[in-house]
C-alpha cells in the first residue's frame, strides 16, 4: 500500500493508495477516530458496486453504518440536496461525533465535504474517491462546495477530510470517457510540476488506457503527492495553489459557455491546457514545441484539444466573470517548459484573442 501524508499541522491526514482495501476502511477509521455513528453518502449505482465491501468491513469493527443515497449528476451539488442530507442526518440522530464517508466522484466528495463542514459547525469526514479525476484532484486538498444557480462552486468551504482511501480497483468499472477526463488532470500535474511524470505518460499510453495496475498506481500516487505538496504550501489558495488551475481559465469558460453539457471537466481542461500553452508561446515564455508536445499527449489519450463553435469574445467575457480572477484581471498559469510554470496577471487581451483565433488552426 502507498501511504502519502499531507502535512497541514492539526489538519494533517493520510492518503492510502492500493487495491482491495475497501473492506479495511473500518480498521483505518478506528486507527484515527472513534465516531459515534458512520454515514456513507453515495450514489445508488456505487452502493451496488462497492457498498457491501465497505459496509461489511464497518460491521466487522462494530459499526452499523447508515447510507444516504443521492442522485447522480452535477445537479446534486446544490444547497437543496445538502438540506435533504441534513434532514436525513437529523432523523438518524447524528451528532458532532458522527462521521461522513464520501463514496463516489467529485459530486459526492464536494457535497459530503460541504455537509461535514457545516453540520453542527463541522464534523469529521473521509473521502473514498471512485473516479480517476476525484482520486488525483478533488478528494485531496479540502476544497468543498455546492453550486449556486449563478455559478459553479459558489458556496463552499476549505475543509480537510480526516483520511483519503483510494482503491484502484474502482477504476475498472469507470466509463472510458471518465478515465480520459481524469488523465487530463494527470497530464496537468506533469506540465506544472514533474517532467518525469509527463515522460512516463508519453511512454505508457496504451498501458494506462488498458488500466495496467502498476501504471495506475504510479500516476495516482505521483499526482496526489504533487497536489499534497502544493496544498501544504498554500492551503487556502492565496496564490501558489493557483498553479493547479493550469488550463482552468480557458477550461471553465468553455464549460460555462456549453452549459456543462458538451464536455466533461477534464475534457474542457484538456482544451484549456492547449490554449494556455499557446498563450505562453505568444507571451514569449516558451517556444512552439511545448504546445505541440502537450497536444500530442492529450490527443494520444483521446482528449479534445480544441472547442468548436465558440466565439473568442464570448470566451474572454466568460473568463472575466470567473471567480478565480481577482480585481478584474485575467490571471493565467502559463508553462515555461514541462515541469515549470508561471502565474501571470493581466495578460494583454489582444494576445488572448490571437490565441483563440489561431488555436482553431492546430
Ligand atoms: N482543483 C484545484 C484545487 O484543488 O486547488
Amino acid at each position: 500500500m502507498k501511504n502519502l501524508k499531507i502535512d497541514l499541522n492539526e489538519r494533517s491526514y493520510d492518503i492510502l493508495i492500493s487495491r482491495n482495501i475497501l473492506s479495511k476502511v473500518g480498521e483505518f477509521i478506528l486507527n484515527i477516530l472513534e465516531p459515534s455513528r458512520i454515514i456513507i453518502i453515495t450514489h445508488p449505482s456505487l452502493r451496488k458496486l462497492f457498498g457491501d465491501e465497505i459496509e461489511s468491513g464497518l460491521v466487522n469493527v462494530g459499526y452499523s453504518p447508515n447510507v444516504i443515497e443521492i442522485p447522480e449528476g452535477e445537479t446534486s451539488k446544490s444547497l437543496r440536496q445538502v438540506e435533504l442530507v441534513y434532514d436525513r442526518m437529523l432523523e438518524m440522530k447524528c451528532d458532532r461525533k458522527s462521521l461522513l464517508i464520501a463514496l463516489g466522484g467529485g459530486v459526492v466528495g464536494d457535497l459530503t465535504g460541504f455537509t461535514a463542514a457545516t453540520f453542527q459547525r463541522g464534523i469529521s469526514f473521509i473521502q473514498i474517491p471512485t473516479t480517476l479525476l476525484s482520486q488525483v484532484d478533488s478528494s485531496v486538498g479540502g476544497k468543498t462546495a455546492v453550486n449556486h444557480p449563478r455559478g459553479k462552486n459558489m458556496i463552499g468551504a476549505f475543509y480537510q477530510p480526516k483520511l483519503v482511501v483510494i482503491d484502484l480497483n474502482t477504476l475498472s468499472t469507470l466509463p472510458k470517457n471518465q478515465l480520459r477526463g481524469g488523465l487530463s488532470e494527470v497530464v496537468k500535474y506533469g506540465v506544472i510540476a514533474d517532467e518525469k511524470l509527463f515522460v512516463f505518460l508519453e511512454n505508457n499510453i496504451q498501458n494506462i488506457l488498458s488500466l495496467d495496475i502498476k501504471c495506475l498506481e504510479y500516476i495516482v500516487k505521483t499526482s496526489c503527492a504533487i497536489k499534497a505538496r502544493i496544498v501544504e504550501k498554500d492551503e487556502r489558495e492565496s496564490k501558489y495553489r493557483m498553479i493547479l488551475n493550469f488550463g482552468h481559465t480557458f477550461g471553465h469558460a468553455i464549460e460555462t459557455l456549453t452549459n456543462y453539457t458538451e464536455y466533461l471537466h477534464g475534457e474542457a481542461i484538456s482544451i484549456g491546457m492547449v490554449q494556455a500553452a499557446l498563450l505562453s508561446v505568444e507571451s514569449g515564455l516558451c517556444n512552439k514545441d511545448l504546445p505541440k508536445r502537450i497536444t500530442n499527449l492529450l490527443k494520444a489519450f483521446g482528449l479534445p484539444i480544441q472547442a468548436h463553435d465558440l466565439k473568442s469574445k464570448d470566451i474572454i467575457e466568460s473568463m472575466r466573470h470567473d471567480k478565480k480572477n481577482s480585481h478584474n484581471k485575467l490571471r493565467f498559469v502559463l508553462p515555461k517548459s514541462i515541469g515549470s510554470i508561471e502565474i501571470i496577471d493581466d495578460v494583454r487581451e489582444t494576445l488572448i484573442q490571437s490565441v483563440l483565433d489561431n488555436s482553431k488552426l492546430i
